[in-house]
């Protein structure tokens, strides 16, 4: 009872038989006779590809085969056969022998889409010299079956597509699980979550499984709040981690898109780490090609803000640097502790620096009429020239843009002090000559604007007043 109770539900409620497989009848049709051919010692294809997106099947399937049609099934899946030995090892020595207990063997490729991303030239031939030799039904599964890579494989194998499942269909099932759990299920609540799983029965019937636990309703608000709370976003490092051992094209698109980080700054966590945890030099050297491919999308997307280029970007760095790790797919999966990004982390070092100097460029820009980033290429190594050499000029300046003190001191490092003393000077200066013009109004306020460089803000009108004075003494 207590052992029962903890079987996942994707796997309590398997279909037990081909024919409770919802829709695929196509698939079951065409089986059905493979599986005849078989049994009648002719079979026209000795293998067969199952192939259509995940959670619709194609596993359950074979599963059902072997239990209605008494086949021993033995497994190999993607960690299995990266490399061609572990292929000829397992699945040729169980194509050739006789089950232990059962008669008939049915050998199971699941996910041989992963072959062709991460596994030698070898392993390809060594699926193609099982499929010759097989005394056994071979049967693999695939999400993407078009890959170039697994072409001689397709020509081998009968071609058995798996539909994507719709909506109405998951929704459903869903009804009938909950209602052998009895379950109270609000429909709403259901048609969210099959609406969720783009008709993926494995991840509808798991975000069922994880609202259901512990709560005997289920409503919209809970699902909402669970599934919400299932999607979180993940560290960067654990991001990161993620998208170098994807081993499908998805997988890894997947992992990218469970971060809140910048996709600039994806790029420099990859960036930084990827040369920890992949360490054969012919790996990194196709990822990193990957990256920067990416970087200049990144660039490009940036100047030309065209974001509809994103997806491309977002692809390079993630399924396009993973899937460049296939001659040590191990190291993969070696723990390796990830470091901050350094451009990220000297990034936040310069920060103040960085706000420093978009201030007193936006304030020079507001008098020269520039932009701010032109001001920072064009005009502000001149002002620092200025600053270093001539502290009497620019004290000039820094009261005539109203600078502060560490603005200064952002400016010139070796003559701040003298530049502040002339500020010092200056300002007292200005303002003796502003009381002396002036001698019974204090207050500011009373003062008319000034025309010409006066703007609406009070600093700025501040700013006007200083730079029309000094440059009425001058
Ligand atoms: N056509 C289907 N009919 C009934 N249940 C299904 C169907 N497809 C998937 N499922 C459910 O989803 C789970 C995952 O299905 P699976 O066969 O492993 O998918 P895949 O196509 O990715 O191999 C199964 O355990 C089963 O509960
Ligand atoms: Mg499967």
């Amino acid at each position: 009872m207590l052992v029962s109770k903890k079987i996942p539900w994707v796997i309590k409620y398997r279909p037990r038989k081909i024919d409770e497989l919802v829709n695929q009848d196509d698939a079951k049709a065409l089986v059905k006779a493979w599986l005849r051919s078989w049994e009648s010692g002719k079979p026209e294809k000795k293998a067969a590809l199952f192939y259509g997106p995940p959670g619709s099947g194609k596993t359950s399937m074979v599963e059902a085969i072997c239990r209605e049609y008494g086949y021993q099934l033995v497994e190999m899946n993607a960690s299995d056969y990266r490399r061609a030995s572990d292929i000829e090892r397992v699945a040729k020595v169980a194509s050739l022998q006789k089950g232990l207990f059962a008669s008939k063997r049915l050998i199971l490729l699941d996910e041989v889409d992963g072959v062709s991303g991460v596994a030698d030239e070898g392993a390809i031939e060594a699926i193609l010299d099982l499929i010759e030799t097989t005394k056994n039904p071979v049967v693999m599964t695939a999400n993407d079956p078009w890959d170039v890579r697994l072409r001689p494989v397709r020509d081998k194998s009968l071609l058995v597509e798996f539909k994507r499942l719709t909506k109405t269909e998951v929704l459903n099932l869903l009804k009938k699980i909950c209602l052998n759990e009895k379950l109270i299920c609000d429909e709403e609540a259901l048609k969210f979550i099959a609406e969720k799983s783009e008709g993926d029965l494995r991840s509808a019937i798991n975000d069922l499984e994880a609202v259901a636990e512990g709560a005997g309703k289920i409503t919209l608000d809970l699902v909402k709040q669970i599934l919400r709370a299932r999607d979180r976003v993940l560290e960067p490092f654990e991001v990161v981690r993620n998208i170098l051992r994807s081993n499908y094209v998805w997988q890894a698109k997947q992992n990218a898109s469970q971060t809140d980080l910048a996709p600039d700054e994806l790029m420099q966590w990859i960036n930084e780490n990827l040369p920890l945890q992949i360490t054969d030099p012919e790996d990194l050297w196709r990822a990193y090609e990957a990256l920067s491919k990416a970087d200049v999308y990144m660039g490009r997307i940036v100047k030309s803000g065209s974001w509809d280029l994103l997806a491309y970007a977002t692809e390079l760095m993630s399924a396009g640097v993973a899937l460049s790790i296939v001659n040590d797919v191990k190291s993969k999966y070696r723990w390796v502790k990830y470091q901050f990004p350094s451009k990220i982390r000297l990034m936040t070092q310069t920060k103040e620096a960085r706000a420093l100097r978009d201030t007193i460029a936006e304030l020079i820009g507001r008098q020269v009429h520039a932009s701010k980033q032109k001001v920072i290429n064009y005009v502000l190594p001149y002002v620092r020239i200025i600053f270093d050499n001539n502290p009497e000029m620019a004290a000039k300046i820094a009261v005539g843009l109203n600078l502060t003190d560490s603005m200064v001191r952002y400016l010139t490092q070796r003559n701040a002090d003298a530049v502040l003393n002339y500020v010092r000077e200056l300002r007292k200066a200005i303002s003796e000559e502003v009381k002396a013009s002036k001698p019974s109004k204090t207050s500011s306020g009373t003062s008319p604007p000034t025309k010409g460089k006066g703007k609406s803000t009070q600093t700025k009108e501040k700013e006007g007043r200083g730079l029309d004075a000094f440059f009425k003494k001058t």
